[in-house]
C-alpha cells in the first residue's frame, strides 16, 4: 500500500474514511486538531504530518518528530453517547491497545505497554500517547488522542538513545507508514466501536483490562518508581475498575493518577 487512494480504500467502511487531513509540516497534529475541533470539525477526522515541529508527549515533554520517518497523527473523537471526563481513560488504554495490534499485524513484533500508553519494545519506548480533551462541566466535548510511532528511525539523538527504539531498529526492517497508519485505524474502529457502540460499558472496560494484563508486563509485581506525589517506589498491584494502576508501597497501596512510571531495580 503505497498511495493515497490505497489508503482510502482500507479505510472504506471506518468512521475515518475521507476525513483525513495530511500536513507536510506542522507543529503538532494534536495543536491542529484542538484548533480545527474548535471550529467544528467531524467526529472521526485525522490529521497526520510528515514532519512536526512542535511536537507535544505527556507531562512537559517533546515528541521527536524526525521528517518522514515517523507516524505523527491525531484523531478527533466526539463521543456519542456523551462521556465524563475520568473515562477518556478507557480511550486512552483502548488506544495502547490498538497500536500494540496494529504494530504486530504489521510487523510480527509484540509490544508491551507501559502503563498507560507507553508502547515498549524491550526496554526502549516506540510509541506514545497523549490524549488531550475538551470538556464542559461533566461531559467531553471532544477528545484528541495523538499517537507517535518511531517507524523508520535508523538512530536517535544522544539524550534519547537510551529510552528510544524504532519498529525498523527492533526488526531491521523499514515499513511503510501508510501500512501502519491504515492498520492503525482499523485497529482504533474496532476500539471505539467496542467502548461507544457497547450497551454494556462494564463489559466493555473489563475486557480492556483482561486485554492489557495479558499485553502487558507492568500491570502486576513489576517494581517501579512513580514521579508523582514527590517520587515514590512500589510494586505494581493492577488496574483499578477505572483503569488505573495501583502500586503497594512499603506503607500503602496506592493508585496512580497521573505521572510517569518506570522500573526501579
Ligand atoms: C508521550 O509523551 O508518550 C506522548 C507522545 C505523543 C506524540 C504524538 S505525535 C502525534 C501527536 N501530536 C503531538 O503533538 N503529539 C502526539
Amino acid at each position: 500500500m503505497e498511495t493515497a487512494s490505497e489508503l482510502a480504500r482500507a479505510l472504506d467502511g471506518t468512521l475515518f474514511a475521507g476525513k483525513l487531513r495530511h500536513f507536510v509540516e506542522i507543529d503538532s497534529t494534536n495543536l491542529q486538531a484542538m484548533r480545527e475541533a474548535a471550529a467544528g470539525a467531524e467526529h472521526g477526522t485525522v490529521y497526520i504530518a510528515d514532519a512536526q515541529s512542535a511536537g507535544r508527549g505527556r507531562g512537559a515533554h517533546t515528541w521527536h518528530s524526525a521528517p518522514g520517518d515517523g507516524l505523527y497523527c491525531s484523531l478527533l473523537l466526539r463521543p456519542q453517547p456523551a462521556i465524563a471526563p475520568a473515562s477518556a481513560m478507557w480511550i486512552s488504554l483502548a488506544t495502547g491497545l490498538a497500536v500494540a495490534t496494529a504494530v504486530e499485524s504489521v510487523t510480527g513484533l509484540r509490544a508491551d505497554i507501559r502503563w498507560p500508553n507507553d508502547l515498549l519494545l524491550g526496554e526502549k519506548k516506540f510509541s506514545g500517547i497523549l490524549a488531550e480533551l475538551s470538556a464542559e462541566g461533566e461531559r467531553v466535548r471532544h477528545a484528541v488522542i495523538g499517537i507517535g510511532i518511531n517507524i523508520n528511525h535508523a538512530n536517535f539523538p544522544p539524550e534519547l538513545q537510551t529510552l528510544a527504539t524504532s519498529l525498523r531498529m527492533a526488526s531491521g526492517k523499514n515499513f511503510p507508514r501508510v501500512v501502519i497508519l491504515a492498520a492503525l485505524l482499523r485497529a482504533m474502529q474496532a476500539e471505539i466501536e467496542n467502548l461507544f457502540a457497547a450497551n454494556n460499558a462494564a463489559q466493555a472496560h473489563a475486557e480492556i483490562l483482561q486485554r492489557l494484563r495479558q499485553q502487558s508486563t507492568w500491570i502486576e509485581g513489576k517494581r517501579v518508581h512513580v514521579d508523582a506525589a514527590g517520587g515514590y517506589t512500589g510494586v505494581t498491584a493492577g488496574l483499578n475498575a477505572q483503569g488505573f494502576l495501583q502500586v503497594q508501597t512499603a506503607a500503602d497501596l496506592r493508585t496512580v493518577l497521573s505521572g510517569g512510571v518506570r522500573a526501579e531495580n
